[in-house]
């Protein structure tokens, strides 16, 4: 697909977190990841790419919370999402929802103050052999995230059967899916870029909702 390199005359390249919910070695969601790893280097952003395995956590119980502790895996999911500009997240459906693990992390990680997911921007994918692609994870997913404040992008990519959409290389087969995707990812990069480098642009949202932006009703918790 042609597409304008979004980062021409622009002095920093948007910094991207990606990575998939799975553990699973043979992970579908992980494909899909490093596929939209390679897009967003060909449109000019730079990767950060995790393994679900670096933000483990155990199972979230306040009683844990004394003296301010944090797991590991929510300090390094912490560290990542404030090093980035946005993040990606491939997710898999399970039983009609997000993953109980990617759910456990959110968890531990709006513990953290500033809470870290406020203003980020995010993208949502999943993959699944189903029919329906695993997009319910997505909704599943798009509460607490949006509850914490992140701006979560409207168009979400789910890959139905995507046991059978992948060729040997990773790239998705169905070329008129593939450049669907590609225009997804440049889509939100664009929005990314533009609430990076164009900060007025959310002066100007907020007066379009015809909102009055007021340090007591913003978003802090
Ligand atoms: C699934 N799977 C599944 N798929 C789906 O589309 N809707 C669903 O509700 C579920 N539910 C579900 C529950 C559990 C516990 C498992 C283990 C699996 C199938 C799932 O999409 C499939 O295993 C994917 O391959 C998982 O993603 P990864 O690991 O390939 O990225």
């Amino acid at each position: 697909m042609q597409t304008e390199n979004i980062q021409d005359n622009k002095q920093e390249p948007l910094r991207i977190l990606v990575f998939s919910v799975s553990l699973r070695k043979d992970s579908l969601n992980t494909t899909l990841a490093r596929l939209a790893t390679i897009v967003v280097k060909k449109n000019g952003g730079k990767v950060d790419f995790a393994n679900m395995s670096d933000f483990d956590c155990p199972s979230f119980n306040q009683d844990l919370e004394v003296n301010n502790f944090h797991p590991a895996g929510a300090e390094e999911f912490r560290k990542r999402i404030l090093a980035n500009d946005a993040f990606i997240i491939s997710s898999p459906e399970y039983n009609g929802s997000m993953p109980g693990l990617i759910k456990n992390v959110i968890d531990w990680v709006s513990r953290f103050r500033p809470q870290p997911f406020n203003e980020k921007h995010a993208l949502l994918m999943s993959s699944s052999p189903s029919m329906g692609g695993g997009n319910k994870a997505l909704w599943g997913l798009r509460m607490p995230l949006e509850h914490l404040g992140a701006r979560v992008f409207p168009d979400m990519f789910s890959l139905a059967t995507a046991h059978k959409a992948f060729t040997s290389e990773g790239n998705l087969a169905d070329e008129t899916l593939s450049k669907r995707f590609e225009a997804n990812l440049v889509a939100f990069m664009q929005l990314v870029e533009a609430a990076k480098h164009y900060p007025c642009m959310k002066k100007a949202w907020v007066e379009f909702l015809g909102e009055k932006p007021d340090p007591v009703t913003e978003r802090v918790e």
